[in-house]
C-alpha cells in the first residue's frame, strides 16, 4: 500500500496539484449527544447541503440514535449506523469509514457530535482538501484556537501532540485532532485494517499512517468550541492507550531503522 497513482509522494515540497472531490460524506460518532445532534446536522445541512451525513452511535442510553433515525426518516442525505454498545471511537469511525467507501464516497469526513467543530468551517477543510489527500482541522496552527476548554485539557492536547510529534516524528501540529476530511484512495488502500487504536488514540494512529504513506497532509486552523452540553468521554483509559501506544511505536522504529522516517513538513494553510 502507497500512495495512489497522483499522489505525491514528495508532499508538501512538491507542487500543488488540484483534483475535484466528488462527494462527500461527514461521520460524525455519538454517545449520549441528544442535546446537540439535531441542532449540528441542521446547521451541517445549511452550511453545505451537498455533504451527506451519517450518525454512527453506539446504542446510546439517551436515545441519541432515536433523534438520528427521525432525522435520517426526512432526509434522504442524513443515514444512522447503529452499533450494538459502546465500543470507542476508533471502532465507530472504522466502520463508518468501510460504510461510506461501499457507498462510493469521494471524500469522508470525520466531525464531533457535541458542537465542538463548526459546520460553518467545513468548507475550509474541503478547500484546503482540494490540493491534498488530507486535511485536518488544527486548534495549534496560527489561525486555530480553543474556546471554553479547561486548562488541564488544553494542556493533555498540546502535550499529547507534542509527544507524539517527536516521538513519530510527524510534520503535525495538531495530532489528535477529530476535525478531518479524506479523500477515499488514502483509506481504502488496506491503511484501515492496520489500525489499532480504540480510543481517541485513534487519531493519532491514522493521522501516522497516512503520514507514513507519503501522501500529502495540510493543517487548516479551526476554532473548537468545548461542548455546553452533555460529557466528554475522555478517561484516564484513554490517556493511557494513547501514552503506552505512542511510546510503543516511537521505540519500534528506532529499534528497527529504516522503518523510522520523517514526514515532510505539513503545509499550513
Ligand atoms: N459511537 C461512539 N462510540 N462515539 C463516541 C465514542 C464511542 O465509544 N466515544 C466518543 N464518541 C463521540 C462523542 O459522542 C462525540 O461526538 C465525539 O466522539 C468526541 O467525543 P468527546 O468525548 O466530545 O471528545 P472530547 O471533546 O473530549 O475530545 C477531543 O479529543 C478527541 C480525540 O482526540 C476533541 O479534540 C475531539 O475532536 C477529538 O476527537
Ligand atoms: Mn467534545
Amino acid at each position: 500500500m502507497g500512495p495512489g497513482p497522483g499522489a505525491d509522494p514528495s508532499g508538501a515540497q512538491g507542487p500543488t496539484r488540484v483534483t475535484p472531490l466528488g462527494r462527500v460524506l461527514v461521520i460524525i460518532p455519538t454517545y449520549n449527544e441528544a442535546a446537540t445532534l439535531a441542532p449540528l446536522i441542521a446547521r451541517l445541512r445549511t452550511a453545505r447541503p451537498d455533504c451527506d451525513v451519517l450518525v454512527v452511535d453506539d446504542d446510546s442510553p439517551d436515545g441519541t440514535g432515536k433523534i438520528a433515525d427521525e432525522i435520517a426518516a426526512s432526509d434522504p442525505a442524513a443515514h444512522v449506523l447503529h452499533r450494538p454498545g459502546k465500543e470507542g471511537l476508533g471502532a465507530a469511525y472504522l466502520a463508518g469509514f468501510r460504510w461510506g467507501l461501499a457507498r462510493d464516497y469521494d471524500v469522508l469526513v470525520e466531525m464531533d457530535g457535541d458542537g465542538s467543530h463548526q459546520p460553518e468551517e467545513l468548507s475550509r477543510l474541503l478547500t484546503a482538501l482540494r490540493g491534498a489527500d488530507l486535511a485536518i482541522g488544527s486548534r495549534w496552527v496560527p489561525g486555530g484556537r480553543v474556546v471554553h476548554w479547561p486548562r488541564h485539557r488544553e494542556l493533555l492536547s498540546r502535550g499529547g501532540s507534542r509527544y507524539s510529534r517527536l516521538l513519530l516524528g510527524l510534520p503535525l501540529r495538531d495530532v489528535t485532532g477529530g476535525f478531518r476530511a479524506f479523500r477515499r484512495r488514502v483509506l481504502e488502500g488496506g491503511l484501515l485494517t492496520e489500525v489499532a487504536s480504540q480510543g481517541y488514540c485513534f487519531q493519532v494512529d491514522l493521522a501516522h499512517r497516512v503520514v507514513r504513506a507519503g501522501y500529502r497532509v495540510v493543517e487548516v486552523p479551526i476554532t473548537f468550541v468545548e461542548r455546553s452540553e452533555g460529557d466528554s468521554k475522555m478517561s484516564r483509559e484513554i490517556v493511557f492507550e494513547a501514552l503506552w501506544r505512542v511510546t510503543a511505536w516511537g521505540v519500534a522504529a528506532r529499534l528497527r531503522p529504516g522503518t523510522f522516517r520523517e514526514g515532510a513538513p505539513a503545509r499550513h494553510t
